[in-house]
């Protein structure tokens, strides 16, 4: 295994962070990654996320594993009102990572998290906002390139912004944005990245909950299949994101305010309204193409169905292979 600042800080074995993908990242899938010795991430990015049903995810996921885990919430200022602020406190008592995405990085959340007694991080998209974060008392950044699948806020590539995260800031760094197989991994921790953050591979995990439908566009798709785009922006505006491009086309065709509907973390259905990102999960009905089908640039990683923990063995064991 690969020893980092960030696997000693986090208490893991592999420099590996699953990201946190809303619907798509249940209790299941965190779980599967932290017991596979990576960090496994819940996604809360849901409808229907409140203090109790926030709570009932992390008992299932503490009835899973007693390995270390996170939480990532969303907290763009245009969400922000609809937040109970008490969520944090809860993941905080129970993640060994409580982890923020989206808005200026804000030192009172992170101090709400760190007086649960969790770690705190900040995935960012300039070596601006990587030194706010550190500022703002984050314990590692996750800084996010162009080429993520997903909501966007790196504006270059991974690769570049590494280079220039590293030299700003003297916490741990991980590095997400198109990495999905073992050469891309390889190349980020020589460049210096304390581990990578995987979003889309873990999209095709057995334990994910994505959509039937998605996993098996994903599996067909290669990297410029993908597109950085605006068009989900109806509820979360000024917000890119990179999707897979035949779902643009089909909702740009669809007539009709709904797509479908899908079910919140509050088991309330849902309408999936026309134009809205979510992540797709097996809850979802209705035209499921034209939904939100988010993917980075690293989908031509995505070959097919397998375990989170066979994903996290090919990914260290190709990167160990490349590192040689
Ligand atoms: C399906 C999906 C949903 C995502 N949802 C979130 C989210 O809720 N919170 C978040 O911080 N990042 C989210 N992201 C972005 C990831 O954190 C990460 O930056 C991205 O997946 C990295 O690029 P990759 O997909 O090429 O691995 C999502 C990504 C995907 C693919």
């Amino acid at each position: 295994m690969i020893a980092t600042r960030f696997t000693e800080l986090v208490g893991c074995t592999v420099p590996i962070q699953q990201a946190g993908m809303g619907a798509v990242s249940p209790p299941e899938l965190a779980a599967a990654v932290s017991e596979a010795g990576a960090l496994g991430m819940l996604g809360t990015a849901h409808p229907g996320l409140t203090a109790a049903s926030l709570s009932a995810q992390l008992d299932r996921l503490r009835a899973l594993t007693d390995k270390s885990f996170g939480v990532n919430f969303i907290v763009a200022p245009q969400l922000l009102k609809h937040f109970d602020l008490r969520c944090i406190e809860i993941a905080a008592r129970v993640a060994r990572v409580v982890e923020f995405f989206y808005g200026e990085p804000d030192s009172t959340l992170v101090e709400m998290a760190h007086a649960g007694g969790a770690l705190v991080t900040w995935q960012v998209g300039s070596s601006r906002e990587a030194v706010a974060a550190a500022d703002a008392g984050c314990d590692f950044i996750v800084l996010q390139g162009v080429e993520a699948g997903g909501h966007v806020r790196g504006t270059i590539g991974t690769l570049a912004l590494l280079g220039e995260v590293i030299e700003s800031v003297d916490v741990p760094v991980l590095a997400a944005g198109g990495i999905g197989a073992g050469r891309a991994m390889a190349a980020a921790l020589a460049a210096g990245a304390d581990g990578v953050r995987v979003g889309t591979r873990f999209v095709a995990a057995i334990e994910a909950a994505a959509h039937p439908e998605y996993v098996a566009a994903l599996i067909a798709a290669q990297a410029e299949d993908t597109v950085y785009t605006e068009v989900f922006s109806r509820g979360f505006r000024d917000a890119p994101h990179r999707v897979l491009r035949s779902s643009v086309t089909a909702v740009e065709a669809f007539q009709g305010d709904a797509v479908g509907e899908t079910t919140g973390l509050d088991e309330i259905r849902v309408p999936a309204k026309r134009l809205v990102a979510f992540g797709v999960d097996k809850t979802a009905s209705g035209t499921i193409g034209a939904m939100s089908l988010f993917a980075g640039v690293s989908v031509g990683a995505v070959k097919r169905v397998q375990s989170a923990a066979k994903i996290v063995r090919e990914l260290v064991e190709e990167s160990s292979r490349e590192c040689r």
